[in-house]
């Protein structure tokens, strides 16, 4: 069939497209229908059926008689480590744990959040809840501990799993302090934690409360797979809206077996036993989906890599992983290749390595500009597709599904949309526009399987961010158009998420740091385009009348404060002190001018400015950081 076939196939008949998507998936209970529809416009996936996650990602696959292929490669260029762990000893290891937790009194539906970096044992933690339907809520490393305490605060976990450290190159991440900081900073307190000590670093155990990874399952007895309803969310992973406040979004368990399993074959392009690599991190989506959950559904081997593109030891580690491990499929974002491209622009390192495993490369997370991905067609030989997908909706909205049809790419699009997104843009007032016309991108509800059915604990909070801006439509957050050909374009962002380093953030957030510093009394923090990590935070700020202090001297506050509050992976490293904040007569401050100001891009002057003259005043002030050249 063809893309187009498959396509039709789905808008004609979605049920029955699931519903036949579903028969891969081994149910307990297997579904009488796909979709539940719920009040509000809200809607369930396979909401009766009965199945187990970590069933399908392991334990099948042991039964199917392939016990012995490698589930996880665990390679660690920082750690010097490299090791290997079969779906044999996957399931065992995973059901030792998960006795270990219900011991301790973990049972169906209680919270558990795992903090730990780029170890197979992260993957062991979301399985061994998955495998008794407790729900895991992963929270990436470099968050600060103040991060930390806000996810514990509203997903309540009866236990936190942790490592006593992380690895980054030339530095140890002390986890265990931040973890204590964080359980001292919350509200809600876990009942106990239980700790990974890695070679690097022993953590200091509280006694009590605090558990080694290994005494803690000693004598246990091992757990099977519990049974769980379709509508059971596996997890909730919290992302960046607008406000310093994260939303947790919740994956079901039935609809994300399906659609991740669907996605497979049809567009990463791999059989099972294939090996299939997402060079991302367990905290984000990416890491959720491709490095832990569909792979292992369809019987992939998945590669744990703590590293980085550039730096352990060189710019050639993506392909020396690449060739040493077989792989099938690879997937990063845009950014990773564009740390490899100034290294390396040549590709020398490259041509060190047999890369004949290697049929495609998949990037997401941010727009992939077209000398990236012209870089590294030319570099490996490889088709190289961009795909376009959300935290939200856990797999890609639009894709060139390689496993189906190859269709002609057009750089700067992420191809066409995939079957269960009826993707339309639309103007201000919620009409569709004509082709090729910019717009806000939304779709049209019901969202496939796989994708958030609501907020943890947000119910209204879900509605207003997502439904109630369009009625009948999902709001994807994103602006950009659909050529004549149906093509999908992401051009920006509709809201204050900016995305740095493939990593996504709330300038909300860090305005909410700046304005409490005792100095402050106004500020902004914008995204300004940068060449290697897409975008970078720049803050802005009022100092309170009166406040005497060296400008210099708040600024490398205010820095400290965000790497404090928010963590290391803000990457918030600028900001300047100015008079005033450039804002319209309401009030509203002028954002993407400043942004247009500092990118050095055209810009209108906003006729509804309070003061034009404050623009010549920000853009001295961003020259003085290097920005608005020209
Ligand atoms: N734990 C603790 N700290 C972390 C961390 C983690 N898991 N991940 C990143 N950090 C820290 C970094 O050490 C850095 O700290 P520093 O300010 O002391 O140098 C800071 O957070 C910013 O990190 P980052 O923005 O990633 O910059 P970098 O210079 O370390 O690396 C890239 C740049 C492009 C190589 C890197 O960002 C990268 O590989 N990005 C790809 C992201 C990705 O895969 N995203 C998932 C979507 S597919
Ligand atoms: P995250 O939830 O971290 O996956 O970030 C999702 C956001 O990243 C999207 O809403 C987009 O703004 C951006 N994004 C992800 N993939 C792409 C892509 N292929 N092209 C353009 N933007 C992307």
């Amino acid at each position: 069939m063809t893309y187009r076939e498959v396509y039709e196939s789905w808008r004609s008949d979605p049920e029955a497209f699931w519903m036949q998507a579903a028969e891969a998936i081994d149910w307990d209970r297997a579904p009488s229908k796909a979709l539940f529809t719920k009040d509000n416009d809200l809607y369930e996936w396979f909401a009766d059926a009965k199945v187990n996650t970590c069933w399908n990602a392991v334990d099948r696959h042991v039964k199917a008689g392939r016990g012995d292929q490698i589930a996880i490669i665990y390679d660690s260029p920082i750690a010097a480590c490299k090791r290997e762990i079969s779906f044999r000893q996957l399931r065992d290891r995973v059901a030792s744990l998960a006795g270990a937790l219900r011991a301790k009194g973990i049972e169906k539906g209680d919270r558990v959040i795992i903090y730990m970096p780029m170890v197979p044992e992260a993957i062991e933690a979301m399985l061994a809840c998955t495998r008794i339907g407790a729900v895991h809520s992963v929270v990436f490393g470099g968050f600060a501990a103040n991060e930390l305490a806000v996810r514990i605060d509203d997903a309540k976990p009866k236990a936190i799993i942790a490592a006593s450290c992380g690895l980054e190159p030339g530095r140890v991440v002390h986890y265990k302090p931040l973890l204590d900081g964080a359980i001292d900073q919350s509200i809600y307190k876990p009942e106990f934690c239980v700790i990974l000590q890695r070679e690097q670093e022993k953590a200091e155990l509280i006694e009590g409360r605090d558990f080694n990874w290994h005494d803690f399952q000693y004598g246990i007895e091992p757990v099977e797979c519990v049974p769980v309803e379709g509508n059971h969310p596996a997890y909730i992973l919290y992302t960046s809206g607008t406000t310093g406040q994260p939303k947790g979004v919740i994956r079901h368990t039935a609809g994300q077996l399906v659609a991740l399993n669907w996605t497979m074959k049809n567009i990463y392009n791999v059989d099972p036993g294939e090996v299939f690599w997402a060079a991302s991190d367990v905290g984000w989506v990416v890491g959720h989906s491709y490095i832990c959950y569909a792979p292992l559904i369809h019987g992939n081997t998945t590669i744990v890599f703590e590293g980085k593109p550039v730096g352990t030891p060189d710019a050639g580690t993506f392909w020396r992983v690449i060739s040493e491990h077989n792989v099938a499929s690879f997937f990063t974002a845009p950014t990773a290749f564009r740390a490899v491209k100034r290294e390396d622009p040549k590709g020398t390192l490259v041509k060190k390595y047999d890369l004949s495993c290697l049929k495609q490369v998949y990037l997401a997370g941010e727009r992939a500009d077209p000398d990236t991905i012209i870089w590294a067609q030319d570099q490996l030989g490889t088709p190289v597709i961009d795909h376009w997908w959300q935290t939200e909706t856990g797999w890609a909205i639009a894709a060139n599904p390689l496993g189906i049809e190859e269709l002609p790419t057009k750089l700067g699009s992420p191809t066409v949309p995939m079957p269960g997104y009826d993707i339309t843009v639309l103007d201000d007032a919620g009409h569709p526009v004509e082709h090729g016309t910019l717009g806000a991108i939304a779709i049209k509800l019901p969202l496939p399987p796989g994708t958030l059915p609501n907020l943890w604990n947000a119910d209204e909070r879900f509605q207003k961010s997502y439904l109630n801006t369009f009625p009948g439509y999902y709001e994807t957050g994103d602006a950009g158009m659909i050529d004549e050909d149906g093509y999908v374009y992401i051009m920006a962002r509709t809201d204050d998420v900016i995305n740095v380093a493939g990593h996504r953030l709330s300038t909300g957030a860090m305005e909410e740091v700046l304005a409490g510093h005792p100095d402050v009394a106004e500020c902004a923090v914008v995204g300004v385009t940068d060449q290697l990590k897409g975008q970078m935070p720049v803050g802005f700020v009022c100092l309170n009348s009166g406040a005497d202090r060296a400008h210099d001297q708040v600024v490398s506050e205010v820095v400290k404060l965000v790497r404090e509050k928010i963590g290391p992976v803000a990457a918030f490293k600028l900001a300047v002190v100015v008079d005033r904040l450039p804002k319209t007569r309401s009030g509203k401050i002028l954002r993407g001018t400043m942004v247009s100001i500092a990118d050095g891009t055209q810009w209108k002057l906003p006729a509804t400015i309070d003061d034009p003259t404050i623009l010549e005043e920000i853009k001295q002030a961003l020259q003085s950081i290097g920005y608005a050249k020209g």
